[in-house]
């Protein structure tokens, strides 16, 4: 459930008319819901209720600080992948110890970086990482609290660009190797194994792969128990999809994914002693957001008609790099009209820059404002600015208040960043 809706033929977020947002900002916008992205962080956290747990969202799917800071207050650490998101989730006022570090190719300045804040978690990927990071952690007189990502095997039947749980994807450290690399840590000085940890790949909608996963990395802490380490923490990741309104199937809400997690856990284990990570992103912040886009022109092609939109793939880049469905809505809404096919397509030069293909909407024309659905994750993050065009702005809406919480970078800016050298 998300706060954007229809009111006297107006679509609102939350008490916001967009038209209003988009008076004061211009076009393209990305606009959050705060009460969305506060349900959907409280629905995700009910659905875990009895297990001990942190649920760090993974800053890759919407990492404005703002959005940080808000999740920060309800309780939520953060899930980072690199120096940059650790920077944005101190800033946010997320304190070391709710933080986890993921990614395969962490560098000697980033883990020193975490290791002086005392982050909560490592999620090693790999042996010369751990040895890296040894090293650094002994160079600073800390140890890092380390959780080995095992890479199940697992076919997470997802997009195969975010499938992550397969033996030939890059991430993670197959699970037959595992064992043995925890028995190296018992060497290594700067390095505690305290977790194992398990992501298998992102709009997963079926069950199955999870319950495959979660049961092979309790099993490994039951072994790895056995074998005299202290393992504490168990980190299982993020992945469950959402539902974006197109025809493919619906993921399971976050109480059936909950209640998979508990009944896998407590077969398992008689004693359920151990802290819980989950590193949800795009179900908290996915369908918190929309896009808002102004048509520049309605096109007659060939037997199509185009509606040429002011946002582009570099604004939104999911559609043209997962063929990606969006709901796209016309924001003012016009009750009588018959709907007719379109396709939605960006000013960029590529045919790559489409949105979406024959899609059933009443007639647009220049200057409407329509509204691309389930933006929140994984859009501003990815934005650019291919063809220079100005960065797309990020705008927080509270009940009646909004906020620009990242103004549009505009062209003089970027091009402003360019350095001609004198023997030009
Ligand atoms: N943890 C790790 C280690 C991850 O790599 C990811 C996502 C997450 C958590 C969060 O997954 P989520 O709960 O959001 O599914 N750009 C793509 C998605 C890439 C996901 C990468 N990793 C998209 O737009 O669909």
């Amino acid at each position: 459930m998300d706060y954007f809706f229809h009111k006297d033929g107006s679509m609102f977020a939350e008490d916001v008319d967009l038209h209003e947002i988009a008076r004061e900002v211009g076009t393209p916008f990305y606009v959050y819901s705060q009460s969305t992205l506060e349900r959907h962080l409280r629905v995700f956290d009910d659905a875990m209720t009895g297990l001990d747990r942190l649920i760090c969202f993974a800053v890759k799917a919407n990492s404005n600080v703002a959005v940080l800071k808000l999740l920060a207050k309800q309780g939520a650490g953060a899930d980072v992948v690199s120096g940059g998101e650790l920077k944005r989730a101190l800033k946010a006022g997320i304190p070391g110890e709710r933080i986890v570090f993921s990614g395969v190719g962490k560098k000697p300045y980033e883990m020193d970086a975490a290791l002086k804040v005392g982050i909560k978690q490592f999620n090693v990927e790999s042996e010369p990482e751990l040895e890296v990071l040894n090293a650094r952690a002994i160079k600073l007189g800390k140890v890092a609290p380390v959780a080995l990502r095992i890479n199940p095997d697992v076919d997470a039947k997802t997009h195969e660009k975010i499938s992550t749980g397969k033996a030939e994807n890059k991430f993670g450290i197959s699970w037959l190797k595992a064992r043995d690399v925890y028995e190296k840590m018992k060497e290594m000085d700067g390095i505690a194994p305290v977790g194992v940890d398990v992501h298998i790949g992102s709009q997963l909608t079926d069950l199955e792969p999870f319950r495959l996963a979660f049961t092979k990395v309790i099993e490994m802490v039951k072994d790895l128990r056995e074998a005299g380490h202290d393992i504490t923490q168990i980190d299982l990741g993020g992945g469950l999809g959402i539902p974006y309104g197109d025809s493919a199937e619906a993921p399971p809400l976050p109480s059936v994914y909950g209640q998979m997690v508990q009944d896998v856990v407590k077969e398992m284990m008689a004693e359920v002693d151990l802290e819980f990570i989950f590193e949800p992103g795009r179900l908290i912040a996915g369908n918190a957001g929309i896009m808002v886009s102004e048509v520049i022109y309605v096109k007659e092609g060939d037997g199509r008609k185009f509606v040429i939109l002011d946002a582009a793939m570099n604004d939104l880049a999911r559609p043209a790099m997962y063929d990606a469905y969006h709901n796209i809505d016309p924001v003012n809404l016009s009750e009588e009209a018959e709907e007719e096919l379109v396709d939605f397509v960006g000013p960029v030069c590529e045919s790559g820059d489409t949105f979406a293909k024959g899609r059933l909407i009443q007639p647009l024309e220049a200057g409407d404002l329509v509204a691309i659905k389930s933006a929140g994750a994984y859009g501003a993050v990815m934005s650019n600015s291919y063809n220079t065009r100005a960065l797309v702005p990020e705008v927080l809406v509270r009940g009646d208040q909004f906020s620009i919480i990242r103004h549009r970078i505009e062209v003089d800016e970027l091009i402003g960043q360019d350095q001609i050298p004198n023997w030009v």
